[in-house]
């Protein structure tokens, strides 16, 4: 798939969810832009990196190394490298904390992305939502 069509995918998928849930999302949840960014990174990231993604989650001390602090990730190159963000998510990059490709430690849910609308969404809103918390 291209790049456009893959954006467009995202737009109708994006368009649709809005519609179907327009009636029944509350106020509160209306105002915040990215809900399920924010859900999603709770269910599956937050044990190791933190609710507040700051490294500090409940799990982080069993581990050997030191767990990043994701407020960061924009410091390094001076931008979010949304790309390689959602290369670790998909298990592409080696990170070994995160398992390996084929069983990553959050399960399948990123991963079978390929053709899978709702899994290209969760991984952009994923990637958007930590993009939203990077330090300027
Ligand atoms: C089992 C604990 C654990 C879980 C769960 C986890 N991470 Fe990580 N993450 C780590 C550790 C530890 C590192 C540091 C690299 C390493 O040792 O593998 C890391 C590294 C990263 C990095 C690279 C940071 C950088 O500055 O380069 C990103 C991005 C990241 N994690 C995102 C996520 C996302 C998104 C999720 C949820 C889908 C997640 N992680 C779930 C432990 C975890």
């Amino acid at each position: 798939m291209s790049k456009r069509n893959l954006v467009a995918t995202f737009v109708a998928a994006a368009l649709c969810l809005f519609a179907a849930s327009w009636d029944t999302v509350s106020a509160q949840r209306a105002k915040d832009q990215n809900a399920r960014g924010r859900q999603l990174y709770y269910q599956y990231c937050a044990s190791c990196h933190g609710d507040d993604a700051r490294g500090g989650g409940p799990v982080a001390v069993s581990l050997k190394g030191t767990v990043p602090d994701l407020h960061k990730i924009a410091k390094v190159d001076g931008k979010f490298p949304a790309l390689r963000v959602k290369q670790i998510i998909k298990g592409e990059v080696d990170t070994p904390a995160h398992g390996t490709k084929e069983m990553p430690v959050w399960g399948r849910v990123f991963r079978e992305a390929k053709g899978n609308s709702m899994t290209e969404l969760n991984l952009y809103a994923l990637t958007k939502y930590l993009e939203a918390i990077q330090e300027k």
